[in-house]
């Protein structure tokens, strides 16, 4: 195979990215099909990266022939049938973004799709599996630097700046825990080598008032207990007022390994009358550049080298059961017992 024929459906903010990186910066793909229901995104696309196949269709795109691979960057609610779909009409390679569903029931069915079609490879979005800080400390771990994993801590702050934007984004995410925190959950779950056993939070609206239309929360706090023992806590907020900010600990009977633990933007520091300052990274692409590129590189690779994705199937079904346990948990503040 000369280069991977990708199609995509969904060209929003994230979707443009994967376009973007496809078109431009990973040598053995092409892209050759998009799909948007939104009119102006597909005319700046088509004009920017000419691919094949334009269309509002994304049945159209399951459908295609011509393609290797699907990268499925739809609005979370529309994951569940076009996975399903996409299995049914014997797709063998896609990705998708996270969250794979919304519900149990959802992710169930996804797990019947999958399964029952069993040459295809499933590559869910968990990006931060890709940053080479968190697979040194993962490496790290595994080789016994901290002894025994004791505690997980995760923070993922996301920015004040995109208020207005989440307020609107909100009611097609699946809500704070299931949009934000199935991040951090992944990444403490592989960090530590298990699964989660139970779960207990609290959240709650405290600055965005529009939120509570939509039933949603704008921060929260959720521990969970991992079945090897690991205590897991995750804290996430919409609002932070300096920016983006993302920190992972973990702790352990020897030592303690720490990711990201100052949200600095670049090496620059600036100096006056009023003390010494560095800025701070403003959103979640600008942090995770990388891993965009480099989990869209080994979706293609895993195409041609004809190889199960790194982060699959069992990774996103496992971290949606969690967040309905956690949303469950946050919303009726009590302790929830996974899976029974
Ligand atoms: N991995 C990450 O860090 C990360 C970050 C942001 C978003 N995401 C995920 O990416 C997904 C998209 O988020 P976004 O912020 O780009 O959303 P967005 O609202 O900006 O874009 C949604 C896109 O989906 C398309 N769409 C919706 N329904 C469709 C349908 N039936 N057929 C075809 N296209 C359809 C829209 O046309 C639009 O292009 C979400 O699932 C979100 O959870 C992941």
């Amino acid at each position: 195979m000369d280069k991977v024929r990708l199609g995509i459906i969904g060209l929003g903010r994230l979707g443009r990215k994967h376009a973007e990186n496809i078109s431009y910066k990973i040598p053995n793909a092409k892209l050759t099909a998009v799909c948007s229901i939104v009119q102006q995104e597909l005319d700046s696309v088509s004009a920017e990266m000419n691919p094949k196949h334009v269309t509002k269709n994304y049945r159209e795109i399951l459908e295609d022939k011509d393609l290797d691979g699907i990268v499925i960057a739809s609005s979370s609610q529309q994951h569940a049938s076009m996975i399903c779909d996409a299995a049914r009409l014997g797709r063998k390679n896609v990705y998708t973004e996270k969250p794979i569903g919304m519900t149990l029931q959802e992710i169930r069915e996804i797990k019947t799709a999958v399964e029952a079609h069993s040459g295809m490879k499933l590559q869910v979005g968990y990006n931060r599996r890709f940053d080479t800080s968190l697979r040194r400390a993962k490496q790290q771990i595994d080789e016994g630097f901290i002894g025994k994993p004791i505690q997980v801590r995760m923070i993922n702050r996301d920015p004040a700046s995109m208020a207005e934007f989440i307020i609107k984004f909100s009611p097609t995410s699946g809500g704070l825990v299931m949009d934000m925190l199935t991040h951090d959950y992944d990444c403490a779950r592989w960090l530590v080598g298990s699964e989660a056993k139970s779960v207990y939070g609290l959240g709650g609206v405290f600055v965005y008032e529009g939120l509570k239309a939509v039933g949603d929360i704008d921060n929260c706090s959720v521990l969970t207990q991992f079945e090897n023992g690991v205590i897991g806590q995750i804290e996430t907020s919409r609002n932070c007022s300096y920016g983006y900010h993302v920190e992972t600990e973990v702790y352990g009977s020897n030592g303690c390994i720490r990711v990201g633990t100052t949200p600095v933007k670049d090496r620059v520091t600036y100096m006056n009358a009023d003390g010494v300052t560095v800025k701070c990274v403003d959103w979640f692409y600008e942090y995770w550049e990388p891993t965009f590129l480099a989990e869209m590189q080994d979706f293609c690779n895993c195409i041609i080298e004809d190889r199960q994705p790194f982060v699959g199937l069992e990774d996103g079904f496992r971290a949606v059961e969690w967040a309905c346990a956690a949303t469950d948990a946050v919303k009726n503040r009590k302790v929830i017992q996974i899976g029974t």
